[in-house]
């Protein structure tokens, strides 16, 4: 490729902000374009508007200092001036589960429109999580009927979707396990498959090689699959529910070792995972998934089967066993401490993973509403969180929030680890002493339960079988 083409993304949320600023890191000329006038503002400002480790450096440097990313609201007029658009909107799910399509419909009118008004190939990228055949049937005909030109001979079309995790998306993008490429045609793959080449292993003096030293790991052009369209939207669902299904496997089997002494799931993990067919990945048995695409996703391709007349039974069980996994740690503390109404109930934890303050769907959320239904008063502590949680309805100003993680434990009757912080995970037996009855209900399984049971916290683990005493 003799000069880098220049990329728009539109969407500037988690996805399209930090692919943007990778692609601008590696010396492509990128404008990140959104509907939302706070977010463009904030990207121009060079400043990060959600944590995510390692962003807020990385777009002051391609931002303010090599000046390769920007931030526009003027869609159509942004798209018109590049030579590849990423779509990156969000795909949210509807009341009944289904994938709301509305913004990816209205990217691809904006592109559509600007096209109308280009002579030169353009190349469309989707990596938004939409349901099969949304590639071909909404987006290729939206744009071909805006602009009035032809798939494969005007503009080109592929299918690359996303599976960077949030916490490690800046890792994940430039280590991909794979690039998925679904191609509306030959020429449109492999002009991807080009610009991801460039992105990888292009001119290596463009590049920026802190990531490098960083990671202690060659950037190398990752293994690439070219499928069809469909096959490329079908393996981003898979991907997610097999992920999901197994967490909540592994959260079946943590229920089934709960109830046989001395058996441990983190044991039985490690036995299962050194199969290789099986592998160590996902098979953390605690509170449930979170976030903003296991729920929402999965919810997704059971309601597009059912709708083509198949009723997918593993993908349900794979929800309702998620459900049952929130409540379970209500159970636990009942178990343990007895009735909750009037108890006083410490929280550790909010965001739907550690080195996040995302809240979508975190099962702290369900935790939360089970224990005020049983009438118990919580208290809450996260270190990135709390703002946002203070935005959910279902929680937001029904419980109090800590400052400290002291402030949280102390007086509480018993306590829930719900997320799995750096900062829980240092705790020691002493800093539960200050809590009225040093009672800890494990969600995460980050201590050494023999450790906090010797030195008298009453420790209930999931999935751990105590043996009788
Ligand atoms: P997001 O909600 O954080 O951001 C989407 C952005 O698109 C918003 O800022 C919104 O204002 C903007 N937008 C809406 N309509 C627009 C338009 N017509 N033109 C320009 N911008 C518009 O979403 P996200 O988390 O980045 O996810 C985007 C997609 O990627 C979803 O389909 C999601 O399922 C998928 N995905 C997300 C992740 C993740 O970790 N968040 C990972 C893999 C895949
Ligand atoms: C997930 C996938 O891992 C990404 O590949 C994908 O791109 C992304 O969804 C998406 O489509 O948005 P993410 O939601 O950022 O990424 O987070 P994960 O690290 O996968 O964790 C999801 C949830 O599963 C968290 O609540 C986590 O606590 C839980 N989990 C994960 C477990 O309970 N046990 C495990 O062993 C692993």
């Amino acid at each position: 490729m003799n000069k880098l083409p220049r990329i728009t993304f539109a969407g500037t949320g988690f996805v399209g902000l930090v692919t943007a600023a990778i692609f601008a890191d590696r010396g492509f000329e990128t404008i990140a374009l959104d509907v939302n006038k706070e977010r463009v503002h904030s990207v121009n400002q060079g400043r990060a508007f959600f944590f995510e480790p390692g962003l807020q450096p990385l777009l002051k440097r391609v931002v303010l200092e090599d000046k390769k990313l920007s931030a526009s609201i003027k869609i159509v007029e942004k798209i018109l001036a590049t030579d590849i658009t990423f779509i990156c909107v969000g795909t949210p799910s509807r009341k009944d589960g289904s994938c709301d399509l509305k913004y990816v419909k209205q990217s691809a009118k904006q592109i559509g429109q600007a096209l109308a008004q280009k002579e030169d190939y353009h190349l469309v990228v989707v990596k938004s999580t939409i349901i099969p055949g949304t590639t071909r049937g909404v987006i290729k005909e939206t744009i071909e009927l805006e602009s009035r030109k032809t798939a494969g001979e005007d503009f080109g079309l592929c299918m690359a979707p996303e599976f960077l995790r949030e916490g490690k998306s800046i890792f994940d993008t430039l280590y991909p396990d794979r690039i998925i490429i679904g191609q509306f045609d030959e020429p449109s793959g492999t002009k991807l498959n080009e610009v991801f080449n460039e992105l990888y292993e292009g001119d290596k003096d463009q590049f920026n090689s802190q990531w490098e030293e960083i990671y202690h790991k060659e950037i190398v052009m990752p293994t690439t699959l070219r499928l069809s369209l469909e096959e490329a939207e079908c393996v981003k669902y898979a991907n997610n529910s097999f992920l999901a299904t197994k967490i909540s496997f592994i959260n079946e089997f943590a229920n089934i070792c709960e109830r046989i002494p001395g058996v441990d799931i983190n044991k039985v993990a490690q036995g299962i995972g050194l199969d290789h067919r099986i592998n160590s990945q996902f098979l953390r048995a605690g509170a449930g998934f979170g976030g903003s695409c296991f729920p929402k996703d999965v919810r997704a391709i059971i309601q597009f089967a059912k709708n083509k007349g198949y009723s997918p039974k593993i993908l349900q069980s794979t929800i309702a066993t998620n459900k049952h996994q929130a409540k379970r740690m209500v159970e636990l503390a009942e178990e343990k401490i007895g009735g909750l109404e009037g108890k006083r109930v410490a929280i550790l934890g909010l965001s739907f993973k550690p080195g996040t303050n995302d809240m979508r769907h975190a099962p702290s959320i369900k935790i939360i509403n089970y224990l005020l239904e049983k009438k118990a008063t919580v208290i809450a502590f996260d270190p990135q969180a709390v703002a946002e949680a203070k935005k959910v309805k279902e929680i937001g100003e029904n419980i109090t929030y800590a400052t400290t993680i002291k402030e949280c434990l102390k007086g509480a009757d018993v306590c829930l680890l719900v997320t799995e912080w750096q900062e829980f995970k240092e705790l020691q037996p002493e800093d539960f002493k200050q809590m009225k009855t040093p009672t800890l209900i494990d969600g995460r399984r980050v201590y050494d339960y023999h450790d906090f049971l010797a030195q008298g916290i009453d420790y209930v683990g999931v999935g751990l079988g105590l043996k009788e005493e």
